[in-house]
C-alpha cells in the first residue's frame, strides 16, 4: 500500500468521523478527539503591533521546555492559512487564490493535544490527525539540526505544485515559493506577538521529512518551522 493510499483512507476515516461528532463540537469552543481537533476561534486584535513584531523577530533555535498551549497553536495556523474572507480567501495570499499550501503540525508538547502529527483544515479551522506519536526526532534527523526536536511543535509547509501549475504553468515553480514565504513570514510574526519564536528551516532531507510527515506524494516539503518558548 503507498503512502498516499494510506494517507486516504486515514484522512477518509477521519473526515467520516468529523461528520458524526461535529454537532458536540459545535457546542464546544474547543475539543479534542484522537482523530481530530476543533481549534477556538482565532483572536481578531492585539495590543502587539505589526511594527513591533517586525522590530523584535529573530530566529529562536533553543527553547524553554514549557508547552505551547492550543489557542497558540490555533493562532499560528490561523496566521499562515487561516480563512478571512469571502470564498476562502486567506490571511496569506495566492496566485489565483488557488492554495497550493499544505500545512502540517508536529506537535510534541502542545497542553491537551496528543503528540502526533496533524494536517490543518483551514475551512473548518481545525487539525486531522495523520500520524499518531511524537514525531519530533525524525523530523529534527530529516533536517539534521538537534535543536529541531527541542521545539515543543513545528509547523511543516508543503504545496502541491499541479494546483497552481494547472492556471500558471512553469510559473507555478515561482509562485509557490513566494506563497510559502509569505505564510511562513505570517507565522513567525504571529509567533514574536504570542511571546514566541520560531525560524525557518529550509535545509532537509525532501523525503526523509515527507516520510515524517505522512505527507501525500503530491506534496513537495517547503518549510519547516519550530516553535517555541525563549
Ligand atoms: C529559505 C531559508 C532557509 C533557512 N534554513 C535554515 C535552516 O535550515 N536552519 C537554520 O537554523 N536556519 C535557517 N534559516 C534561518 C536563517 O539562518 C536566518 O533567517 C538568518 O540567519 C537571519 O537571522 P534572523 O532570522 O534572526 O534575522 C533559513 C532562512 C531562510 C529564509
Amino acid at each position: 500500500m503507498t503512502t498516499r493510499n494510506v494517507h486516504g483512507q486515514v484522512l477518509a476515516a477521519c473526515v467520516a468521523g468529523f461528520a458524526l461528532v461535529a454537532p458536540a463540537l459545535a457546542q464546544a469552543q474547543e475539543a479534542a478527539t484522537a482523530r481530530e481537533v476543533r481549534l477556538a476561534a482565532p483572536r481578531a486584535t492585539s495590543e502587539f503591533s505589526v511594527e513591533q513584531a517586525l522590530r523584535t523577530r529573530r530566529s529562536l533555535r533553543s527553547f524553554a521546555p514549557t508547552p505551547l498551549t492550543l489557542a497558540e497553536v490555533s493562532q499560528l495556523l490561523w496566521a499562515a492559512q487561516g480563512i478571512t474572507g469571502e470564498r476562502g480567501r486567506r490571511t496569506a495570499p495566492s496566485a489565483g487564490a488557488l492554495y497550493p499550501l499544505e500545512l502540517y503540525l508536529v506537535a510534541g508538547n502542545v497542553t491537551g493535544l496528543p503528540s502526533g502529527v496533524y494536517r490543518y483544515r483551514p475551512a473548518e479551522h481545525g487539525l486531522v490527525q495523520v500520524a499518531a506519536g511524537d514525531r519530533r526526532a525524525e523530523v529534527a534527523a530529516a533536517c539534521r539540526q538537534s535543536w529541531v526536536a527541542e521545539a515543543p511543535a513545528s509547523v511543516a509547509f508543503t504545496a502541491v505544485y499541479a494546483r497552481t501549475a494547472k492556471k500558471y504553468g512553469e510559473r507555478s515553480v515561482r509562485y509557490v515559493p513566494i506563497e510559502v514565504g509569505a505564510a511562513a513570514e505570517n507565522l513567525a510574526l504571529q509567533a514574536v506577538a504570542l511571546g514566541l519564536g520560531t525560524t525557518v528551516v529550509g535545509a532537509y532531507d525532501d523525503a526523509r521529512l515527507a516520510a515524517a510527515l505522512g505527507s501525500a506524494a503530491d506534496e513537495q516539503p517547503l518549510a519547516l518551522l519550530p516553535v517555541g518558548r525563549q
